[in-house]
């Protein structure tokens, strides 16, 4: 027990920025209608689908991307495109163009999961959630990767206080969402979910994006993203 006259408190550094966006109900819901449409007159043996056990992905491989390939989402790129540049403004950067270098949509099916995964060759990742129900589907979580023992190299693991859930004791984090929502993080972030879907039919849609300029802050090395 500390002394009552031990003032203490801890600091928290490094923390990770996660964007939690809502759109408007009605804009989210001429997306969804747009994306459940795509779904239902895909082709099941079109190309641009890929199977993975319970789930299948459209538009996910590298020459495949859902925004050039259905014009009926041109909206709602331009909404994640200005979501991505609110992210980055709110964390303290600055970027007036991204590229979204890709986007594909998720349908998950019953029991499916989704393995713990990171993105590379991108700079920022999202997903919105398209139709999700809280009841029945899984959310992303993310890795806490500030975890000693979870870290390269040699760590020191030392009993967890399973009735004092912290941030610091926590692997997986996850932030509250709801359907209609985009949640922005850096690619780098492992996220996952290994809670299985009590039921189908979760669809989400998922991007990577860059900034158009990478450019130092104090101006020496740049480079251009184009698609
Ligand atoms: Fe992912």
């Amino acid at each position: 027990m500390i002394n009552e006259e031990i003032t203490n408190t801890v600091a928290n550094i490094n923390p990770e920025p996660i964007g939690i966006f809502t759109l408007p109900n009605e804009r989210h819901l001429k997306y969804k209608n747009a994306l459940e449409k795509i779904v239902k007159e895909i082709p099941k043996d079109s190309e641009l689908i890929a199977y993975d056990k319970l789930s299948y992905r459209i538009c996910h491989n590298f020459d495949q991307h859902i925004f050039e390939q259905f014009e009926s989402l041109s909206d709602l790129q331009e909404d994640i495109h200005t979501v991505l540049l609110s992210y980055i403004r709110r964390t303290g950067y600055l970027c007036d163009q991204m590229v979204i270098n890709d986007a594909w949509a998720n349908m998950d099916g019953k029991n499916s999961t989704l393995g713990f995964h990171y993105h590379t060759n991108s700079y920022l990742s999202g997903t919105y959630y398209v139709n999700f129900d809280n009841e029945n589907h899984t959310p992303l979580s993310y890795s806490n990767d500030r975890l000693t023992a979870d870290r390269k190299g040699p760590g020191i693991d030392i009993q967890e206080n399973r009735n004092s859930p912290t941030i610091y004791n926590q692997k997986l984090i996850s932030v509250p969402i709801k359907e209609g929502s985009i949640l922005i993080w850096r690619s780098h972030l492992t996220h996952g979910f290994a809670k299985p879907n009590k039921e189908g039919n979760r669809l989400t849609l998922s991007f990577n994006a860059m900034p158009k300029t990478c450019r130092n802050t104090v101006g020496h090395y740049s480079f251009t993203v184009s698609k």
